[in-house]
């Protein structure tokens, strides 16, 4: 099987094309990378959104994922506004003197300063296009917040995120430790685990 990734995040594609490997997917990179508007409430939502975008431009199954970071004490946010929430008015906006995974992780250490609920979660949901519907999948990753960034691996929000049961943060773990314990790992397994039961069916 050969799908088409519809993103343009470096991150998202690498751990996506390495977690489908071993099931035998293809994953193609897009020969354009679309300006998709992610006009969705939600995760799910904004997923169908790419999915549907690139489906229609290429013609070729299309997989996307929309994930992001909900931390308790924040009410849930950044969620759907992870990847800009440095410059969304949510306690104030961030300059970008930095990388935007920098200036992210800078804002939500600042509104988490002396906060002791430091409980987060990584949440991601993938959708598979095909023309005729989608199939999606859905995983989540518990942890808390650290009170510094470690670590060098990984993308985004990885360097401060230290999931339940380890001491280590995302970005200080092998990549192949994090596909398994990761959001995205389980979302896409969970697709992989629908696509499978379908094939049994019709
Ligand atoms: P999206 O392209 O709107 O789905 O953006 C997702 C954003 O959530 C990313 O840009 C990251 O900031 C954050 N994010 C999602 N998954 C991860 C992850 O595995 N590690 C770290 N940050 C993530």
């Amino acid at each position: 099987m050969k799908v088409l990734v519809a993103t343009s995040n470096v991150g998202k594609l690498k751990e996506i094309e390495r977690i489908l490997r071993p099931f035998g997917i293809e994953v193609s990179r897009p020969p354009e990378v679309l300006k998709v508007e992610e006009s969705g409430r939600t995760f799910l939502e904004n997923a169908l959104i790419k999915a549907r975008a690139y489906f229609e431009r290429f013609g070729l199954p299309s997989l996307a994922d929309d994930s992001g970071l909900e931390v308790e004490a924040l009410g849930g946010y950044p969620g759907v506004y992870s990847s800009r929430f440095y410059s969304i008015d949510f306690g104030g906006v961030e300059e970008l003197k930095v990388s935007v995974d920098e200036a992210n992780i800078r804002k939500l250490l600042r509104l988490l300063e002396g906060e002791k609920n430091r409980k987060a979660r990584f949440v991601a949901w993938v959708v598979l296009y095909t023309g005729g519907g989608g199939v999606f999948g859905h995983g989540e990753c518990k942890g808390k917040i650290a009170e510094e960034p470690r670590g060098e691996r990984g993308f985004g929000y990885d360097p401060v995120f230290i999931p339940d049961g380890y001491s280590s943060t995302m970005a200080e773990l092998p990549p192949e430790e994090k596909d398994r314990i990761s959001h995205r790992g389980k979302a896409l397994r969970n697709l992989i685990d629908t696509l499978s039961s379908l094939r049994s069916i019709f």
